[in-house]
């Protein structure tokens, strides 16, 4: 794997960025040598992930992302991470001299240069990277498949700090490539063996990452691995005991493909997706767990009973932890909600659509985003401070602050 991280991913020295580097302090000894190893006093931000060199406007958006969040963490401890989701890419392998930005994966090598200008703890990939079609438009022959996937893997194979997938519902190549191939490939394959300590399911496409110096897990899950769209009972259990196990005062957040509740997005709900099946389970689940219950509510289940259901069984009780939010992809929008106190979150990290894109507006127009992939980026960081449980999704590119979002929990 990666035995030179410091060569990965590298900066020269900027005004607006450089406090950065030594305020937050470093995540880890790779993080430390990436972001040293760049610096020149004699030039302004130029970007390189991987060796290739990123364009100018985006270590433009890059640059004026990290100024909004500098100001922002002040002094404050902070987990960050960038997030992408709904890359969607359908081009075979990955271009890289020079680098095809019309290739969505070429926004990874942002996600990750995002990621260490601004110190953060992982990465996260919010899945549906895509098999299900080829460049046509049509089910791929299975080495068009291969190629698209080693696309993948190579784009983010020499990244140092740990990536968590969830998988998407078009990343089953329509039947041909199951949860645990994903988990090999990606979760185990690529964060796992990077030598991060990720507790993975056996499939490898749910489990959890602690940063136990912050106090924080992330919990990360598959919401296609029972059909098209739903959970196991198997998964919901590892949910209930990741949940469970979760030390005092540690703070939580969820992450998964396809957005709870279901009607925050316009997906096409009860059409090609169906009801994301146990979606009610999962949502009681966590709703229990960030208000540290032991039983159901009454009302849900009449009389209330110790917290069980569909032969999956909890108990928050004595749970002191806290629920930071949940963040979701597959709607491509910007949409959140508050249920019973419990934050739902759904972004786009689609800075790859076309303004010409057919598949986008067609039922609402305020869906269409008007820029080219090869011209602007529209990658979010979200960012938690715990001490003030306080959560801020900045965007890099395309909507910048106004597309940010802000709430507590
Ligand atoms: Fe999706």
């Amino acid at each position: 794997m990666n035995d030179k991280p410091s060569e990965n991913v590298m900066r020269s020295v900027d005004p607006l960025t450089d406090g950065m580097v030594s305020r937050r302090g470093f995540i880890g000894a790779a993080v430390a040598s990436a972001a040293v190893a760049g610096l020149h006093a004699d030039s302004r931000a130029s970007w390189t992930v991987d060796g290739i060199p990123l364009p100018d406007w985006a270590a433009d958006r890059i640059r004026s992302g990290v100024a909004r969040y500098n100001a922002w963490c002040g002094k404050d401890e902070t987990v960050a991470f960038p997030l992408i989701t709904d890359v969607h890419s359908h081009e075979p392998g990955f271009a890289e001299n020079p680098p095809n930005w019309n290739d969505p994966k070429s926004h990874i090598l942002f996600q990750r240069a995002i990621a260490h200008a601004t110190d953060s703890d992982f990465l996260v990939n919010l899945g549906d990277l895509d098999f299900d079609i080829n460049i046509l438009g049509v089910k791929p022959e299975w080495n068009d498949v291969q190629a698209v996937i080693d696309g993948f893997v190579r784009v983010y194979e020499k990244e140092p700090l740990p990536v968590l997938f969830s998988m998407g519902n078009h990343d089953h190549a329509k039947g041909r490539y199951t949860s645990k191939q994903f988990g090999d490939t990606f979760n185990r394959g690529i964060t796992a063996r990077a030598g991060h300590k990720v507790v993975l399911s056996e499939c490898g496409t749910w489990g959890y990452y602690d940063i136990p110096a912050k106090r924080f897990r992330a919990v990360f899950l598959n919401t296609s691995d029972e059909g098209y769209a739903g959970y196991s009972r198997k998964q919901l259990q590892f949910l209930s005991d990741a949940l469970a196990t979760v030390p005092e005062e540690w703070h939580v957040i969820a992450l998964q493909h396809i957005q709870v509740p279901g009607i925050m997005g316009r997906w096409r709900r009860g059409l090609d997706d169906g009801p994301l099946r146990r979606e009610g389970i999962f949502m009681q689940i966590v709703d229990d767990f960030a208000h540290h219950r032991g039983n159901l509510v009454q009302g849900f289940h009449n009389p209330p009973i110790k917290g069980q259901y569909d032969g999956i069984k909890w108990d928050f009780a004595d749970s002191k932890a806290s629920f930071v939010g949940g963040f979701f992809g597959h709607t491509h929008l910007e949409a959140n909600m508050q249920i019973d106190g419990v934050n739902w979150v759904t972004r786009p990290g689609y800075g790859t659509v076309p303004a010409d894109c057919p598949c986008m507006g067609a039922r609402d127009p305020k869906c269409v985003w008007e820029f080219k992939r090869s011209k602007d980026m529209m990658i979010d960081l979200v960012a938690v401070k715990p001490e003030k449980r306080v959560v801020h999704v900045f965007r890099f590119g395309y909507g910048g602050p106004e597309s940010e979002l802000e709430y507590k929990y």
